[in-house]
């Protein structure tokens, strides 16, 4: 690999009012390596590459690029110098079309007007390696979460940086989605360029990084070759100990005579159709199937948040009619949303304000809003939780995104619920942080809830849930109990059904 320092930062320090989120960080970035950076939700990661990419400006300290001292004072500056990022959070204008959005206040012009054909050309090039149905002339509102993380990063490489960042970029991306990017990173590294690479999932650092550098509380702990080490030894520097038992124990309280919850014949054609599964007392179900199996498809319908076309729901055996999403919370069904920003969190608003957006939604009848008592929750679930952030009346948007997870499903449990959903419950979270919230959910069956989780990451579906209902193409294929919950037979079951429905179309 060639060695060229493209990029050295020194010394940096950097505070918000009541953290101290950089302490003295100072790290190297090769052109043409893809270099991790790795560590726990709000070690300092994004804040570092906010302060390499003009976002925000350091206390003390600099930067290097290309062995000279730049001083960033906002976004464009960096880009000018060629410091690109893709940040954690989508940051698109909903109006405007994809090549808009790509080609922000860089728009091709041609005698003084937009050039139109040129706009689209130069889009679709960027878009191409990512074989997804994108078009340009999209409105970017109109697009999947996964789309618009897709029209991000295409922004990013619009940009032609020798620096660029990626914040946690596959977070809302399907396998195949992550893979490809996987496939792109490799091809512009090739051309030179220098990419710091964030992600929690560290599968992904050892198939396509060189070097991983781990940041703990603000700090550089080390940075090392990724064939040298392992992930075990990540996960210890990371969290500053030794892990264990990542999982906890399975369900031993289950309740096998009790169904909380019953789904019968759930059908919204052609999304999923006769979709029927149920949830004991005390059980975690995880719903699993490949993307597009429908999974958010149903739990949305069932909890009155999307239409739903014809089925019915049991609680405790009694039918339930659920017409709207606040129906279900009065009945304790609750829903935690895959996409935090749309319908989860209010991001401008303090963390207390957040904590009580379910709770207003219920009591604004009477029109009574405790502000003691969200503060006391808040309180309790910091503890709880482990959920880092200064004081309560913080912006939202202030919280590490792995803080801000968190706070999604504080949100959840000051409800009461019967049975939660959980669309991608610990997406953005940190291995610790994780294992926390596993054996909270555990411990919230044990107290007689039940569970259903989503999860793109097999090894966690297998990992928490008692029993796994395989959905495939809108269908439930088959159910796994006990030690039958494995990746072997799951993924059997999905081959086998896909087979079936190729040799019934062929
Ligand atoms: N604008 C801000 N105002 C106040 N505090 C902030 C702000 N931005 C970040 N912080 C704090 O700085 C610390 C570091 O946060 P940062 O977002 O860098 O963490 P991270 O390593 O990216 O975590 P994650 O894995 O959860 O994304 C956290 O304690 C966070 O709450
Ligand atoms: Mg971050």
């Amino acid at each position: 690999m060639n060695k060229k320092i493209v990029l050295s930062v020194n010394d940096i320090q950097k505070s918000f009012p009541g953290t101290k989120a950089l302490k003295d960080v100072s790290i190297e970035l090769f052109s043409g390596e893809a270099h991790a950076v790795v560590g726990e939700n709000g070690a300092g990661k994004s804040t570092l590459m906010n302060i390499i990419s003009g976002v925000y400006q350091a206390d003390s300290g600099s930067i290097l690029l290309n062995d000279q001292e730049i001083m960033l004072k906002n976004p464009s500056d960096a880009q000018k110098a060629g410091i690109g990022i893709v940040h954690q959070e989508l940051a698109l204008c909903p109006h405007l079309t994809v090549a808009e959005n790509v080609f922000i206040g860089r728009l091709p012009k041609k005698n003084g007007v937009i050039d139109k054909k040129k706009l689209q050309n130069k889009t679709q090039e960027i878009l191409a390696p990512f074989g997804a149905s994108i078009h340009p002339g999209d409105a970017v509102a109109e697009l999947s979460v996964a789309k618009q993380q897709i029209v991000e990063i295409a922004k990013v490489l619009a940009l032609e940086c020798k620096v660029i960042i990626f914040d946690e970029p596959t977070s809302s991306l399907n396998e195949s989605e992550a893979q490809r990017l996987m496939q792109l990173i490799s091809t512009i590294k090739k051309q030179g360029i220098g990419i710091f690479y964030i992600s929690h999932k560290l599968s992904e650092i050892f198939h396509m990084c060189d070097r991983i550098t781990v940041m703990r509380n603000g700090n550089v702990i080390e940075t090392r070759n990724v064939d040298e080490i392992n992930a075990d030894y990540i996960v210890t520097k990371m969290v500053g100990k030794e892990l264990d038992n990542l999982y906890p124990q399975k369900g031993e309280h289950i309740e096998k005579e009790r169904e909380i919850f019953e789904a019968r014949n759930y059908t919204c054609l052609p999304k999923f159709k006769n979709v029927s599964f149920s949830v004991k007392k005390g059980e975690i179900v995880g719903l699993c199937g490949l993307v597009g199996a429908g999974r958010t498809e149903v739990t949305r319908a069932i909890c009155g948040l999307d239409k739903k076309v014809s089925g019915e729901v049991f609680l405790e055996g009694k039918a339930v009619h659920i017409k709207n999403h606040k129906n279900s919370l009065d009945h304790g069904i609750c829903y935690l949303s895959e996409d935090r920003k749309l319908d989860g969190l209010f991001v401008e608003m303090n963390l207390e304000e957040n904590m009580i957006a379910p709770e207003l939604e219920r009591v604004s009848k009477r029109g009574l809003v405790n502000h003691k008592i969200a503060r006391m929750q808040l309180q309790e679930y910091k503890e709880k939780l482990g959920i880092k952030y200064s004081f309560p009346e913080q912006k939202m948007s202030s919280l590490s995104g792995g803080n801000q997870q968190k706070i999604m499903i504080a949100k959840l449990l000051v409800l009461n619920p019967k049975l939660i959903i959980m669309d991608e419950p610990t997406r953005g979270i940190d291995v610790g942080a994780k294992s926390e919230i596993h054996g909270m959910l555990r411990r919230l069956c044990d107290a007689g809830i039940g569970i259903v989780v989503i999860s793109s990451e097999m090894p966690e579906i297998v990992g928490i849930c008692d029993r796994v209902v395989i959905m495939h193409e809108g269908e439930v294929v088959g159910e796994l109990e006990g030690e039958n919950v494995t990746q072997e037979n799951i993924i059997a079951r999905l081959t086998e059904s896909g087979k079936l429905r190729e040799a019934k179309n062929g």
